[in-house]
């Protein structure tokens, strides 16, 4: 490959391309229209306007109410406005083995100020074992607030949120749960009913929308306590001026998922079949990580045999995926989520994380299973 011919992006669930429809909906508000939606005067009302309309188009793709959204500084942010905002003073929460470091670290800070953070097992197919959580609900009086991602980044896999969240709430009646639906959102259907949240947190740069701009649903009598102090925006609960290019493009994204979601996530999902068909055939002892039945449409998680997903990768250039964090070399145990998941660290260290987006076409997955075995065969003959 020459090194200026494009790469085949497979990194979607890292971020995604501002959709054009997305652009040209921001275009105005970084150009001749302008205004402080707090402002009274007409340039002000037009902002207001426009990030309203974006709230809704939020609010309609996850069925909540408008006024359940709250417009964040990202996923980050609203995961720990999350976290820090339910629950006052030191709590019991639940997390799974496998959130973002979003939700982790956040809990870990939390841990630090005296919290009870308890970590949910997952199983070896990447999901939360509910059987498990029975249990360890047995040891503990009361829960306070549950954490679950609704979709794992780097392995793709949908975890029981319903479920969890029903179960815990047979155990402490007024439990607040908490669902990071930052990959989740815009790849497969997410209702903040139908998943028994009180908070989700959404992600524009995940679903073609401009990054440094997210949201916090919150279900409505539920009031959360804010991180930041300051001018009273987003009803106090997230004060500062609202960046309105960035929200009426995180809402134009926001529709867009909502008129092609079904259509690409089946899209999707057969390229990806396609690619994993495609490895399969060629790279004997290859391992999937979640079975397709409970993967995002769009994530191949794979570990390949005999060799470091790393090196694989510098030998396939004309493909740009990822790793995530299965191994590190001096460490004699698979870490992260494949150790959570108790992969056998010789296995998780030949992990790669490919996800394919609006932009892949047969062709691409052609091309990028060529390059692929190509690096993996480069190294075990090297081996
Ligand atoms: C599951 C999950 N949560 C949270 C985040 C963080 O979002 P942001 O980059 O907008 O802060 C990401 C982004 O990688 C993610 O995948």
């Amino acid at each position: 490959m020459r090194d200026d011919a494009p790469q085949i992006y497979l990194d979607y669930n890292a971020t995604t391309p501002v959709h054009a429809d997305v652009r040209e909906a921001m275009l105005p508000w970084l150009g001749e229209r302008w205004g402080n939606p707090s402002s009274g005067h007409s340039y002000g009302r037009a902002a207001a306007a426009a990030v309203a309309e974006a709230r809704g188009e939020i609010a309609a793709l996850i069925g909540a109410a408008p006024e359940e959204i709250f417009f964040t500084g990202g996923g980050t942010e609203a995961d720990n406005l999350a976290l820090f905002g339910s629950v006052p003073g030191p709590a019991h929460v639940l997390i799974s083995a496998v959130e973002h470091p979003a939700v982790s670290a956040t809990a870990e800070a939390l841990g630090e100020r005296g919290w009870t953070i308890t970590s949910l097992p997952v199983a070896a197919d990447g999901r939360v074992a509910v059987s498990e959580v029975e249990a360890i609900l047995g040891e503990h009086a009361r829960v306070d607030l549950l954490s679950v991602i609704t979709a794992q980044n780097e392995t793709g896999a949908i975890q029981p949120v319903a479920e969890l969240a029903q179960l815990v709430r047979g155990r402490t009646p007024g439990a607040i749960v908490h669902s990071d639906g930052a990959q989740a959102v815009g790849k497969i259907p997410v209702d903040v009913g139908a998943l028994g949240v009180d908070l989700l947190t959404v992600v524009s740069h995940k679903l073609y929308g401009p990054a440094g701009v997210g949201a916090l649903y919150c279900r409505g009598e539920l009031r959360l306590r804010p991180r930041l102090f300051g001018g009273g925006q987003e009803r106090g609960l997230r004060p500062g001026t609202e960046p309105v290019a960035l929200i009426v493009g995180f809402g134009a994204a926001a529709a867009l998922a909502r008129r092609t979601l079904a259509g690409e996530a089946a899209r999707q999902e057969k390229l990806r079949e396609l690619l994993w068909g495609r490895l399969a055939a060629k790279i004997p002892g290859i391992y999937r990580t979640i079975p397709a039945a409970h993967s995002l449409p769009n994530t191949l998680h794979v570990c390949l045999p005999g060799v470091r997903g790393p090196e694989v990768l510098a030998r396939s250039p004309a493909v740009a995926a990822s790793v995530g964090s299965a191994c590190h070399s001096d460490q004699p145990v698979a870490v992260g989520v494949l150790g959570a998941m108790g992969l056998p660290p010789e296995l998780a260290a030949g992990a790669l994380r490919l996800s394919l987006g609006r932009g892949t076409d047969r062709d691409a997955i052609i091309r990028a299973s060529d390059a692929l075995v190509r690096g993996w065969r480069a190294l075990t003959e090297l081996n």
